[in-house]
């Protein structure tokens, strides 16, 4: 169709990475163009924390259930929601800041997540790649005290960015008549399309993994939807200030 659709069409999560470094003037841009995303009432309530010390990258990837690509990609950055600087501008004008609306975290965290999907585009245009690493939130409360978190900021997920040592499949999605729906909700239809996409990801399953991994999209969804989610996240997000109301 064109470059952009081709760019966006092409990806897949990268998870190994070659040593060459990131000029830190790459990174910077990529940040630039993350904050290009759209910004709900232009609240910009993303702030990225760049992590390079070593120890600290130990800490995440331990943090992240042990996800080697986590210490080990030339790029590791966290996303943040933060409110803070929206009360530095509050105070700058003697307003009360009210706080801990549903909707602010809302606000913020799809701040975060447009910045992010900006900054990983603009990666692979560029001919990086990288995965978003949501595993964070397994130990948020480790993350945060380790990264140095105040109130109201809390880190939506981490990003491993490098050059990619890997060619990965591009991972099949739903067909678009599963999340494409004409005027009103239905899913009429829905369930014999979702029995044969099971089949296109088993199929795609068994080509990345040599045959050792055969599930269908249903199966890995049913297995997962079966446990807590991270149950500590809503006690996390009460403490650093986020739905409280
Ligand atoms: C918010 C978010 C968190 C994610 N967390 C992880 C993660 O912790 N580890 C990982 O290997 N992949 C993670 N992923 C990558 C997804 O597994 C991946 O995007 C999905 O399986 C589709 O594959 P693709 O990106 O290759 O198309 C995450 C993706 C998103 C959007």
């Amino acid at each position: 169709m064109n470059n952009v659709i081709e760019l966006l069409k092409a990806h897949r999560s990268i998870r190994k990475f070659k040593t060459d470094p990131v000029p830190q003037e790459v990174v910077e841009e990529l940040i630039l163009a993350g904050q290009c995303a759209a910004t709900s009432s232009f609240i910009q309530a993303c702030t990225v924390l760049q992590i390079t010390d070593p120890a600290t990258r130990e800490h995440l990837c331990e943090a992240a259930a042990g996800q080697l690509y986590v210490k080990e990609s030339p790029v590791f950055l966290v996303f943040c929601a933060d409110m803070q600087r929206h009360q530095m501008a509050c105070d700058m004008h003697d307003a009360v800041m009210l706080s801990g609306f549903t909707e602010q975290f809302l606000t913020a965290s799809i701040d975060c997540a447009l910045f992010a999907q900006n900054v990983l585009i603009a990666a692979e245009s560029l001919g990086l790649g990288g995965c978003y690493i949501g595993a964070l939130r397994n130990k948020i409360g480790e993350v945060d005290t380790l990264l140095g978190l105040p109130d109201k900021v809390y880190p939506v997920f981490g990003m491993c960015l490098g050059y990619p040592a890997q060619d990965p499949e591009i991972k099949p999605r739903l067909p678009l008549g599963v999340v494409l729906k004409q005027q009103r909700y239905s899913n009429d239809g829905d369930y014999q399309l979702i029995v044969d996409y099971d089949e296109q990801v088993r199929r795609y399953y068994r080509s990345r993994t040599g045959g050792t991994k055969d599930n269908s999209w249903s199966e890995q969804i049913s297995d997962m939807l079966v446990k807590e989610a991270r149950p500590h996240m809503l006690s996390f997000l009460q403490s650093k200030g986020f739905v409280l109301k």
